[in-house]
């Protein structure tokens, strides 16, 4: 008989656009180097959208792998949950236009704003959806975020890539979410944002001529933040779970750099082997970050059914977030 009370991942999906961006390439852009981004970040290269392609449609081709892999239909589906912070316009959601691209007639559909923690955050919201009543939620982190960023700035263009993941969650028989942390700190929205576009601050001649219609991140301060956080928590969840470090087959953190992903693992004294990072071939794909690196590592047989994995994010807000799961 199905043990209702747990609820899980029934199935996975990504996509990245086809364009890579190396470093080398960036090169020949910007004052920079292919030894600076590699030292500094990890990150060789990173895929990015066609003129076509915005967030939705990246998100639409990792919901079908997810769909694909859950064996449902869009039928199925009664809730659309999208994490971006590169979404096609300010309103409607493009959770909206992948619910209507996809068909999925039965599905309410919304955005999360939780930065690069949003994947995470969806996913609890799913959690949620689920625990009250909803059957097949498909969570979706997905980013265009090539479109926000100010090809002339170095200290931020070599960082983002393009991308998309998703995950269907539902009942399941065993496994599941175990335990889960999430936070905010809003006095650092100012760290990273792109600060004109909104209601503060309407679009002009005059702010684009000074680039302030581009993502702007104080690198440092959010560097520090994301060393600080991951491990903090990491242990929240960990605990949420009544579970220890060594209880787990693998650590999937945000990509946003490696030397914020080596420092976290030495202060949580995590085995290196355990943490799957991938950023050297995608860049920061923001909210698109952990599904990507997750499919990749059930595609690559590293991570398998019934493993315990621990996701955690942390972003723009500033947000973080943390879980726990049985795959
Ligand atoms: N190529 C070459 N030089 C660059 C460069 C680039 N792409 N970008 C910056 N520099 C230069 C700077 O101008 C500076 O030169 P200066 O000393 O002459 O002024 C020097 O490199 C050092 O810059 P600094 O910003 O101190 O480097 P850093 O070691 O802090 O690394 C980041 C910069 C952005 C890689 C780092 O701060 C970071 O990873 N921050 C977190 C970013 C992040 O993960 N954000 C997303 C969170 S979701």
């Amino acid at each position: 008989m199905k043990d209702t009370s747990r609820i899980g991942i029934l199935g996975l999906g990504a996509y990245v656009p086809e364009r890579i961006l190396t470093n080398l390439d960036l090169e020949k852009m910007i004052d920079t180097s292919d030894e600076w981004i590699t030292t500094r970040t990890g990150i060789k290269q990173r895929h990015i959208a066609s003129r076509e392609e915005a967030s939705s449609d990246l998100g639409v081709k990792a919901a079908l792998e997810a769909l694909k892999d859950a064996d449902l239909g869009v039928e199925d589906i009664d809730g659309i949950v999208t994490a971006t912070l590169s979404p096609d316009h300010i309103f409607p959601s493009t959770a909206c236009i992948i619910q209507g691209k996809l068909g999925a007639v039965k599905a309410a559909a919304f955005d999360v704003g939780a930065g690069c923690s949003g994947f995470v955050y969806a996913l609890t919201v799913a959690l949620g959806l689920v625990e009250t009543g909803f059957e097949n939620v498909l969570v979706i982190g997905t980013e265009a975020i090539s479109r926000f960023v100010n090809w002339q700035d170095r200290s931020t263009c070599v960082l983002f890539g393009d991308g998309a993941g998703a995950a269907i969650v539902g009942r399941v028989n065993k496994g599941g979410v175990l335990g889960f942390d999430l936070g905010s700190d809003g006095s650092g929205h100012g760290l990273l944002t792109v600060p004109v576009g909104g209601s503060r601050e309407p679009v002009t001649v005059g702010n684009i001529d000074q680039n302030r219609h581009f993502l702007y991140m104080s690198g440092s301060e959010v560097f520090r933040f994301a060393v600080r956080i991951l491990p903090k928590t990491s242990k929240k969840a960990l605990e949420k779970a009544n579970l220890n470090i060594s209880d787990l087959d693998w650590m999937i953190p945000h990509q946003a750099n490696t030397r914020i992903i080596d420092a976290a693992i030495d202060l949580l004294q995590l085995d290196k082997n355990k943490v799957i990072v991938n950023l050297e071939r995608y860049g920061n794909t923001s909210a698109a970050s952990i599904p990507i690196a997750w499919v990749e590592a059930v595609k690559d047989g590293k991570i398998k059914s019934g493993d315990k994995l621990l996701l955690v994010g942390f972003g723009a807000g500033l947000t973080w977030a943390s879980m726990v799961l049985e795959y």
